[in-house]
């Protein structure tokens, strides 16, 4: 059976991953990242569905229902795995849209199974999506939807959106296929972004390299259609994220995560996928020299980093990985004393309700990408402070820096920069955090990821009607 839907949410995967549990059976798993974190309570509140593949390569999963959730797997092959997933997204347009902070790696085969499977969830959707639907197509991965699904099904409203940030013209046009990426692009009515520098530099590219006419956020095509490009700042479900870190088994959990430490005076945290973009390794370096140089003790601070396994099989993530540990390890084995780790160190995922009382127990919270579009972390953090205390260390180059401008930000190139900013958040005292936090706190809580998807939907409803 397949279900149709008058809202579609196309995005790579789905907001569960289809995983071996321990007693060898086959189960779902929440997917790791901060889409689905973001779209999770979207769907939830209407009867869409959601289209994206179940992170395996199992080929015969049909359209089924996940807690609430109408879910519709696309299957992807190995090769598929290797080239569209892999290789295609996540070495080459993934570093070209974060600053190239690693070598992208260009290779035609990969840009053609990157066609065939963009053309696969177009079809899914154009088979799913009901009379007059609105398809809300996501990330990177799934650039050329818009334009495919819209010869398909031009009957549909289509919107697109991107999580991650969109590079200057500069580094963009590096891409061998970069004229096709912004005309698949240009299939949709309302193309989003993180910024609103990144829907200009997207408009400065659609003049420079497809030739059409512009004016301000508007793009006007050959055939009368008209597509808008426009900011619209991603968010989380504050409300629920407060509730949570407000209940009683995270406040416990909250107090032994804090006595499991040994009850240091200062708590340090980073979450992150194990991703090079995030600054891991540079803040880990920044904090460890806090402590050599005199100026923290790991009796009274700790650094407490998660960092959530990801695309395990890209050289690049190898590669950090194995720089990560053994930083962890130099750093602990130099610093540390019984008992007393400076870093300690969990290379896992976790359910949010442990994360929201890893956010209760941290005093500062560390956030050093080199470029993110958003970081629903730093945000998540603030929504769990509804004591008004904590601290967050913020680089400027997070999307989330244009909001939470309380925060200490830092240049995560900068090492003493941002030592000086740990120590500043390690010192400043509770009248100062709470001046930052409620500050912050304001601004989380009024907007969240329901005025997010509402501001995009309203808008994409408006595209072409009142020029
Ligand atoms: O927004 C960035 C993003 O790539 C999402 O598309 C994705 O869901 C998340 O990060 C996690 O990455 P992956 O799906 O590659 O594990």
């Amino acid at each position: 059976m397949t279900q149709s839907a008058q809202l579609v949410i196309v995005a790579n995967r789905l907001p569960v991953d289809r995983v071996e549990l321990p007693d060898g059976s086959r189960g779902w798993r929440r997917s790791p990242g901060g889409l689905v974190s973001a779209l999770d309570p979207v769907i939830r509140g209407s009867d869409g569905v959601w289209i994206g593949w179940a992170g395996g390569t199992e080929t015969d999963l049909e359209p089924f229902v996940d807690d609430g959730l109408s879910l519709v797997p696309v299957s992807l092959t190995q090769q598929d795995v290797e080239e569209f997933y892999e290789g295609m997204s996540n070495a080459t347009l993934w570093p070209i849209y974060h600053d190239v902070v690693a070598k992208p790696e260009f290779h035609r085969e990969w840009w053609d199974t990157y066609v065939d499977v963009n053309r696969r969830y177009a079809e899914k959707a154009a088979e799913v999506a009901e009379q007059g639907a609105t398809v809300w197509v996501h990330d990177y991965q799934l650039q050329l939807v818009p334009q495919m699904l819209r010869e398909l099904r031009p009957d549909l409203r289509i919107g697109f959106y991107l999580h991650i940030p969109f590079p200057p013209a500069e580094l963009f046009a590096q891409l061998p296929w970069r004229r096709q990426v912004l005309e698949g692009l240009l299939g949709a009515d309302l193309v989003g972004f993180q910024i609103a520098g990144g829907a200009a530099n997207f408009v400065r590219l659609v003049r420079q390299r497809v030739g059409h006419k512009t004016h301000r956020d508007v793009v006007y095509l050959p055939d009368g259609r008209t597509v808008r490009a426009a900011a619209f700042p991603i968010s989380i479900d504050a409300q629920a994220f407060e509730e949570l870190a407000r209940s009683d088994s995270v406040a416990e959990r909250s107090e032994e995560i804090r006595t499991a430490l040994g009850n240091p005076s200062k708590v340090f945290l980073g979450i992150d996928r194990l991703d090079y973009t995030k600054g891991i390794y540079a803040r880990l370096r920044a904090f460890s020299e806090l402590i050599s140089d005199g100026l923290l003790d790991v009796e009274d601070a700790v650094f407490v980093q998660v960092a959530t396994p990801s695309r395990e099989r890209v050289e690049q993530y190898r590669i950090l990985r194995d720089d990560i540990d053994r930083l962890v390890g130099r750093v602990n084995g130099d610093l540390g004393r019984i008992g007393r780790p400076a870093i300690s160190y969990l290379h896992s995922a976790y359910p949010r309700e442990e994360m929201a009382a890893l956010y209760r127990a941290a005093d500062i919270m560390v956030v050093t990408p080199f470029r993110d579009g958003m970081n629903l972390v730093a945000k998540e953090y603030v929504a769990c402070r509804y004591d008004d205390d904590g601290a967050l260390v913020l680089s400027e180059f997070a999307g989330a820096s244009n909001e939470l401008r309380q925060a200490w930000l830092v240049n995560p190139y900068d090492i003493n920069g941002m030592k000086a900013a740990l120590l500043d958040a390690y010192r400043a005292d509770g009248k100062e955090r709470s001046r930052r936090m409620k500050a912050m706190r304001k601004t989380v809580l009024k907007n969240d990821v329901a005025a997010w998807a509402a501001g995009f939907l309203e808008s994409m409803a408006q595209v072409g009607r009142d020029e």
